[in-house]
C-alpha cells in the first residue's frame, strides 16, 4: 500500500510517500520561516499563498524521487485541519483533485492524529499508549487507544509549551525558534538561580498553563535591567527547568490515569518539536521507567511538522477502510477527542 501525504496546515509545505511496511519512500519539506521572519510571526495569508505556489512542484519532486507514478498510489492523504485554514484548503483541494483525477481514495487527516500515530511509523508501538504532544501550537496529553480513538486527559489553558519557549527566548534576546536557542543558552546556566513558578504543579487533573511562567520571566528581565550573557544563561536554565518540571508533573498524573485504565499499557510516547529538548527527554525517560513503561520518541524530523506522518495516518486509516468523500470540508478546529471537557481559554488548535 502506497500513500501520498500532504501537509500545509502551518508554515511548512510538505509531501511524502509512505508505504505499509513503514518505509518513507520519499519526502520533501519547504519551510516558510524566512517569509514570515520580517513580521515576527506567521502571517496566514502569506502562508496560504506560499503553499499554493509550491505544493504542486513539491509533490512532483517527491513522486520523482521515489520513482513512483500517480497510478502506483493507493490513496491520497491531506491534512484537513486543525490549522491555518487558507493553507489547509490548499492541501485539501490539491489532495481531492489528485484523488478525483486518478480515481483514488481520499483521506482527510487530522493533523493531531498525524502526530499521535507518528511513533508507529518509526517504532513498533502497540495500542494503547500515552502521548505527550508538545509543539509550538499544541500541548496535550492523550491516551491513544486505536486509530480514531483518542481520550484527551489534558490540554493547555493558555499557551503551548513551544510557544512559551519562543516567547521567553524573545524576552531574553535569543533567536527564533526559541526552543533550541534556550536549550543552548541553558547549557552554561544555573537552573536553580531563579525560582520561576511551576504553573498547576500538584493540582488535580492534567491540564497545562505557561502564561504565568512567561510573566515571571518578563518581571525578572525587567528587574535585572542590563542582561549579561551569564544572566541570560541562568534565566534560560531556570525557565527550562520550570517547563520540564511542569510537563513531568502533569505527565506523571496522566501516567497514573493511563495505568489505571490500561494496566498492560507499555509506552509513553512524546511528539512535537519540544520533544527535541534533552532535559525533557531525560525527565520523561525516568518518569516512564518509574511506571514500568518505555519512553518512545520518534526521530526529530518526524516530531516536527512533516508529511510522512500524514501519509502514515493515511496508511493506518485506509487499512481500516476509513476513507473520506470529496465533499469533506477543511476544519480550522478539530479536536481529536470530541468528548473532552471544554477548557476555558484553550488555544485555537486545542
Ligand atoms: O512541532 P513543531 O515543529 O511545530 C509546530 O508547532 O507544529 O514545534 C516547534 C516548536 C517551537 O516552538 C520550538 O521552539 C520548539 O518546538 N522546539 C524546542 C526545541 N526544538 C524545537 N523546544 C525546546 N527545546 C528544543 N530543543
Ligand atoms: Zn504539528
Amino acid at each position: 500500500m502506497l500513500i501520498l501525504g500532504i501537509e500545509t496546515s502551518c508554515d511548512e509545505t510538505a509531501a511524502a510517500l509512505v508505504d505499509d511496511t513503514r518505509t518513507i519512500r520519499a519526502e520533501s519539506v519547504l519551510s516558510q520561516t524566512e517569509l514570515h521572519t520580517p513580521f515576527g510571526g506567521i502571517v496566514p495569508e502569506i502562508a496560504a499563498r506560499a503553499h499554493l505556489e509550491h505544493l504542486d512542484g513539491l509533490i512532483a519532486r517527491t513522486m520523482q524521487q521515489a520513482g513512483a507514478s500517480f497510478a502506483d498510489l493507493d490513496g491520497i492523504a491531506a491534512t484537513a485541519g486543525p490549522g491555518l485554514i487558507g493553507g489547509v484548503i490548499v492541501g485539501v483541494m490539491t489532495g481531492k483533485a489528485l484523488a478525483l483525477a486518478g480515481s483514488k481514495p481520499f483521506l482527510a487527516i487530522n493533523h493531531l492524529e498525524g502526530h499521535a500515530l507518528s511513533a508507529r511509523l518509526s517504532h513498533d508501538v502497540a495500542f494503547p499508549y500515552l502521548l505527550l504532544l508538545v509543539s509550538g501550537g499544541h500541548c496535550q496529553l492523550l491516551i491513544v487507544e486505536g486509530v480514531g480513538n483518542y481520550r484527551r486527559l489534558g490540554t493547555t489553558i493558555d499557551d503551548a509549551a513551544g510557544d512559551a519557549f519562543d516567547k521567553t527566548a524573545k524576552l531574553l534576546g535569543l533567536g527564533y525558534p526559541g526552543g533550541p536557542a534556550i536549550e543552548r543558552a541553558a547549557k552554561t546556566g544555573d537552573g536553580a538561580r531563579f525560582a520561576f513558578p511551576r504553573p498547576l504543579k500538584g493540582r488535580p487533573g492534567c491540564d497545562f498553563s505557561f502564561a504565568g511562567l512567561k510573566t515571571a520571566v518578563r518581571q525578572a528581565v525587567e528587574t535585572a535591567g542590563e542582561l549579561s550573557a551569564a544572566l541570560v544563561a541562568d534565566m534560560a536554565a531556570s525557565f527550562q527547568q520550570a517547563v520540564a518540571d511542569s510537563l513531568a508533573d502533569r505527565t506523571g498524573r496522566a501516567l497514573e490515569m493511563f495505568k489505571e485504565r490500561h494496566p498492560d499499557g507499555k509506552a509513553l510516547v512524546v511528539a512535537g518539536g519540544v520533544a527535541a529538548n534533552t532535559l525533557l527527554r531525560q525527565r520523561l525517560t525516568a518518569l516512564a521507567a518509574q511506571h514500568g513503561l518505555e519512553l518512545v520518541a520518534p526521530p526529530l524530523r518526524l516530531c516536527t511538522d512533516n508529511a510522512a506522518m500524514i501519509a502514515w495516518a493515511g496508511v493506518e486509516r485506509l487499512r481500516l477502510g476509513l476513507t473520506d468523500g470529496l465533499d469533506f470540508s477543511p476544519r480550522p478546529r478539530w479536536p481529536l477527542d470530541p468528548e473532552a471537557p471544554k477548557v476555558i481559554g484553550a488555544g485555537a488548535k486545542a
